[in-house]
């Protein structure tokens, strides 16, 4: 029988054991061969000493990562070479019979050297990086976040119930995967983007309580929390509400935080979308970073500066001020304007504040001349200036000084380090609009189209803008861990947010004739949510990436590095499926 490395210690003293692994690292010390012998994490010195011939001579072929396994007896490390850092470092095993199972070639990285060798070779040799002890952790409490996730839910009664990856497109505001069809020529699957509507069929279906580990497809820019293949903690419920809902995602969070890390969350606030967007200009505030955002539009009504003015009597606009109690460099205001410029804002107006007690000298900026006496004077009192402190402005079209500003104010609590990187914020921002605006001006829904209105069928068609739904976002440390909402379970209802999104009754059908039927069935009031997985994993492993905490990512360009996938197929197989590729061969 193989013993287990991290069962050992020096109470085996004396004890005979087999144990197996991998080299990690093999010293010949004249004539004394060790061996740190690896496996789950742990590491077991090995001893092969010369009057062992045959095993030495074996022994002196080991290269690092061969596999082996060696039997001997456990026995004490001499005096003052024991390695307090491990936990068999009081012990070693000396070596009395050795079998190598296989070799390795020399290694394409070093693992304990991965990052110099950068995350292309580490992504195309992934079986290599998944052996180091980052990886393998990570992994690891990925399990146990499952592991809880199942048993929570479980013990709340909920059913694990898996739903179609082939089927047809269920839209989360992503491009579908699709699969072609061979035996129905023309026509193909798509991957689920997510399995929404298979989940609000289970309610129809009569399971009260469901819940799925579910893979999700989505067809969009891959990011460092994004990945076009990725898991969701998938939740849906009859005959609920809201505070249900979010009663459970709480303690389904505050259960895992406790279990895995042992961190006690503290209770989550909520906040409504458009407060979020006011005060933090975003929708998934970090509720670490201290900086506000402050609307002074009513400041600059009359105003003779026209980048303020404007803005100041737009509904379409806005215009907020966000001080930081910091002294900023010129250089570091080029660099935040340029990095706004990035969202489209057309510059970044600045008050530094020097002296306050010297009046308008006191004060730095290039707008201070276009500013009135009493501008400057409410502006002070409103935003409660200091010295020292710097002011920053965003003026113009809505959405370019929401994503901008919010953009910046998380960029300068980074920079200037004003974030406890050690404490966990949770929040729900709840209110979401029905419907976004697309840049081209039409209608998109802000979470998926089988979200609840708030707003009666006349509210939403005659301002469909103001609509709001009950949908609610699960926020922690500024990402969005999952989002969920209650859902329409009239067909009327559902038919008419499809024709304010555009969509007409023809398409409906195609799209969605299957469940636009079984809404009429007898269809319970239901809600649910969904919560990024991996997500979840990355904060709490503490990752910057979720490709850490998945076990064969792709990279930004969705690719599979040590697959190759996406790959070319080959002609014959295409034509079965009467496909025909319009790249040319050398392309
Ligand atoms: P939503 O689209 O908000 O909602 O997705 C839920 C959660 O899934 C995670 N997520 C992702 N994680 C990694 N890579 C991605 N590409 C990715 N996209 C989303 C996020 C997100 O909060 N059907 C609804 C849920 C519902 O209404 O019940 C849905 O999919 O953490
Ligand atoms: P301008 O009149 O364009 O030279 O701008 C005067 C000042 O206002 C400069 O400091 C600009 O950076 C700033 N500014 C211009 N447009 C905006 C805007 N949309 N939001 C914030 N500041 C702006």
């Amino acid at each position: 029988m193989t013993s287990k490395i991290h069962n050992l210690s020096i109470s085996d003293e004396g004890k005979t054991v087999t144990v197996n692994g991998w080299v990690e690292k093999i010293r010949d010390h004249g004539g004394v061969i060790f061996i740190d012998l690896r496996n789950d994490l742990e590491i077991l010195q090995a001893v092969i000493e010369p009057e062992e011939r045959k095993i030495f001579e074996i022994a002196e072929k080991i290269r690092n990562e061969f596999v082996i396994e060696v039997s001997g007896i456990i026995r004490k490390r001499p005096k003052g070479t024991a390695n307090q850092k491990m936990t068999t470092g009081e012990i070693e095993l000396f070596v009395k019979k050795l079998h190598i199972f296989s070799k390795s070639k020399p290694m394409p990285f070093q693992l304990d050297e991965y990052s110099k060798a950068g995350e292309e070779i580490r992504l195309k040799y992934r079986y290599l990086d998944l052996r180091r002890p980052e990886m393998h952790k990570n992994l690891v409490m990925r399990s146990d976040i499952n592991h809880v996730v199942r048993n929570f839910l479980v013990n709340k009664g909920f059913l694990e119930i898996d739903t179609p990856m082939m089927t047809k497109a269920t839209p989360e505001g992503a491009r579908d995967f699709l699969i072609p069809s061979r035996l129905n020529q023309g026509k193909f699957y798509a991957l689920p983007q997510s399995p929404q509507l298979f989940k609000q069929l289970l309610m129809i279906g009569g399971f009260n309580k469901y819940f799925q580990i579910a893979r999700c497809f989505r067809d969009e820019d891959t990011r460092k929390d994004r990945q076009p293949e990725f898991t969701q903690i998938d939740i849906e419920m009859s005959f609920t509400d809201c505070e249900e809902i979010m009663k459970i995602s709480e303690s389904l969070l505050i259960e895992l935080f406790d279990k895995v890390l042992g961190v006690k969350l503290e209770k989550f606030p909520r906040i409504t979308y458009s407060h979020a967007m006011e005060k933090y200009g975003s929708d998934k505030p970090d509720l670490r970073n201290p900086i506000l955002l402050h609307d002074v539009k009513e400041l600059f009504i009359n105003s003779e500066f026209k980048v303020f003015k404007e803005p100041a009597n737009s509904d379409k606009s806005k215009l907020v001020a966000m001080k930081i109690d910091k002294e900023i460099s010129r250089g570091q205001i080029d660099e935040y304007t340029k990095f706004v410029s990035n969202f489209g804002a057309r510059g970044l107006a600045y008050i530094k504040v020097n002296e306050l007690k010297k009046g308008e000298k006191g004060l730095q900026s290039p707008i201070i001349k276009f500013l009135s006496e009493s501008e400057i004077k409410n502006l002070i009192s409103r935003l409660d200036l200091k010295d020292g402190e710097t002011v920053f402005f965003g003026a113009g079209n809505k959405r370019i000084v929401f994503d901008s500003m919010g953009a910046l104010r998380q960029k300068i609590a980074e920079d200037f380090n004003l974030i406890d990187e050690k404490s966990w914020k949770p929040l729900w921002v709840t209110d979401f609009p029905v419907f976004e605006e697309t840049p081209e001006g039409s209608l998109t829904p802000s979470h998926h189209p089988f979200t609840k209105p708030m707003s009666t069928i006349k509210e939403l068609e005659e301002k469909p803008e103001l609509a709001v739904s009950e949908a609610y976002d699960l926020v922690l440390n500024g990402f969005e861990l999952g989002g969920g909402s209650m859902r329409i379970y009239d067909v009327n209802e559902q038919k008419k947010i499809f024709s304010i999104l555009g969509i007409n009754n023809e398409e409906a059908q195609q799209k969605f004739g299957f469940f636009l039927d079984a809404l009429e069935y007898g269809c319970p009031p239901h809600g649910g949510i969904a919560f990024g997985l991996d997500r979840i994993v990355m904060l709490m492993t503490g990752e910057e990436s979720i490709r850490d905490v998945i076990a064969f990512p792709k990279t930004q360009s969705a690719m599979c590095l040590m697959t190759d996938a996406p790959d070319k197929i080959l002609n014959e197989e295409l034509e079965e499926l009467s496909i025909k590729s319009t790249i040319e061969e050398n392309d």
